[in-house]
């Protein structure tokens, strides 16, 4: 289909008419990346160009303002043949390096993470609440920016191509992967083990669309063998606790999930996040721990590490139920998510000093928001 015409972009985006792809926007582009020595990526945008998808990407471009992760050309070396010469493939990869959006100051924001939503939405690969793409998380520690759950993929040099933002990175992005996946290569096989222990949960994590999952780690679950031991033999109350791990139906990243909200668990019991000097914490019921590592992303949904298992035994299944209501209705209404996810909320509570769901005053004082952040980065110890 050469006119690629669009009601809207995707839940979640400005609606946009893009009109057909623009030869002389796309030669030009072209020629840009190959002179920045982009040349894999230049070769990949006139490929993708025979797929529909490949096509509304390009047709998109000139309409606003996008960054793009630009990978080197070396990082082309790193892709399998088979997805190097499917170009259906890489128009799906392509699109999870492009977010509609300035984030050409988002650097600022370090070394916090940095959440933006990519144009990624192939609902083979992508099933968040409401249809809405998948999102990049990135941060910098050190001066060096990185993407996170990426293998070493670093952001190099930003330059400006006329309302396009090119970050050069050093990796073929890949899309973030289903959640047993996310589980095996995070370390986090015991808090695996206990989900499957539960009969038809694994199915229903695997088909929810949207949820945020605080995942104990390893060394958590053996901490707890005792507490869990005594009701294992009880399905009703192990689903009850697992699911006070759960907010089904929203991705709570970690911008959001910090600035103190109160959720509803999948359980049905309230679940609220906090942070002070000593870092952030989530609570379910009466149960707390302390969130070790932030914004683990899987295809339909987003993993936080916890230090302790929430041992919540209560349960409510109408306020489930009508939590997972209005976090439904809510992911459908559109709004314009074309910038750092957070952001404007947080600049807003840094203004206004508001207080967090525990009333405790939240200091949004650069240094105490950055110490309550770096403690999502398993790697920046500050304390
Ligand atoms: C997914 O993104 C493509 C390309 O931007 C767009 O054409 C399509 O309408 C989107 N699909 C949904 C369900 O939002
Ligand atoms: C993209 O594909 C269309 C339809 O095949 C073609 O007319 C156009 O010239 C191509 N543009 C580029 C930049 O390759
Ligand atoms: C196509 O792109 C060129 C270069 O950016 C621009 O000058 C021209 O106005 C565009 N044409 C259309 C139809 O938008
Ligand atoms: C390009 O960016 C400029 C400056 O931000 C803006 O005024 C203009 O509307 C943008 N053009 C498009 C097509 O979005
Ligand atoms: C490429 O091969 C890998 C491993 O065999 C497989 O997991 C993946 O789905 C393939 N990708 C495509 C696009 O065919
Ligand atoms: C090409 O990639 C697409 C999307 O990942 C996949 O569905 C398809 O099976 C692949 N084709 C081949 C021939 O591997
Ligand atoms: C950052 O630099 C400090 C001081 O040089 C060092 O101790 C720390 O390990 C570094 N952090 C990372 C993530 O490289
Ligand atoms: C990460 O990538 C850089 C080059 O981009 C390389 O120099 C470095 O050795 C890599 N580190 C690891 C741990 O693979
Ligand atoms: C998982 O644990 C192994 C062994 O302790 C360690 O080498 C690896 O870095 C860990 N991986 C992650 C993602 O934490
Ligand atoms: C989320 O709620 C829906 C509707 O009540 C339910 O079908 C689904 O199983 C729930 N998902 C989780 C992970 O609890
Ligand atoms: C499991 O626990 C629930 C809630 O405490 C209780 O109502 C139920 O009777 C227990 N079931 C068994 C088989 O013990
Ligand atoms: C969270 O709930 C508590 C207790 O109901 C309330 O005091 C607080 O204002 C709520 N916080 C937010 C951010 O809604």
């Amino acid at each position: 289909m050469r006119t690629a015409v669009l009601a809207s972009l995707a839940l979640g985006f400005v609606p946009t008419v893009y009109s057909a792809v623009n030869d002389t926007y796309v030669a030009a582009l072209s020629k840009a990346l190959s002179s920045a020595g982009l040349t894999q990526l230049a070769a990949v945008a006139a490929k993708v160009n025979s797929t529909t998808l490949g096509q509304e990407l390009l047709a998109a471009l000139p309409t606003g303002q996008f960054a793009v992760f630009a990978p080197n050309d070396d990082a082309f070396k790193g892709v399998p043949a088979n997805v190097s010469s499917n170009v259906t493939a890489l128009a799906e990869i392509l699109s999870y390096h492009i977010l509609p959006g300035n984030f050409a100051a988002a650097a600022a924001m370090s070394p916090s993470v940095t959440i933006g939503r990519t144009m990624l939405n192939d609902s083979s690969l992508v099933m968040l609440e409401g249809g809405k793409s998948q999102v990049l998380v990135w941060t910098s520690t050190n001066g060096t920016t990185s993407v996170l759950g990426q293998s070493n993929i670093t952001v190099g040099e930003s330059m400006p191509y006329e309302n396009l933002t090119l970050h050069v990175i050093t990796g073929v992005l890949v899309p973030p992967a289903p959640l047993v996946d996310v589980l095996t290569s995070n370390n986090l096989t015991a808090a695996l083990g206990v989900v499957g222990s539960v009969s038809g949960l694994p199915q229903t994590l695997a088909s929810t669309h949207g949820y945020t999952l605080f995942a104990p780690t390893d060394a958590a679950v053996m901490a707890s063998q005792d507490t869990l031991k005594s009701i294992m033999s009880n399905q009703t109350l192990l689903l009850s606790v697992l699911q006070n791990h759960v907010i089904n139906g929203t991705s709570a990243y970690s911008p959001i999930l910090m600035q103190g909200h109160n959720y509803t668990t999948a359980a049905g019991e309230p679940l609220t996040t906090t942070f002070n000097s000593s870092g952030a914490y989530v609570m379910s019921g009466t149960a707390m721990a302390k969130i070790v590592r932030t914004d683990i992303l899987a295809s339909n949904g987003v993993v936080h590490v916890i230090d302790a298992v929430l041992a919540d035994l209560e349960s409510n299944a109408g306020a489930a139920s009508s939590a997972y209501m209005s976090a439904s209705s809510a992911a459908t209404v559109a709004s314009t998510q074309t910038g750092p996810l957070g952001a404007s909320a947080i600049a807003t509570a840094a203004s206004s000093g508001k207080k967090n769901s525990a009333g405790m005053a939240v200091h949004f004082q650069p240094a105490a928001l950055v110490l309550a952040l770096a403690v999502g980065f398993g790697a920046v110890v500050l304390v």
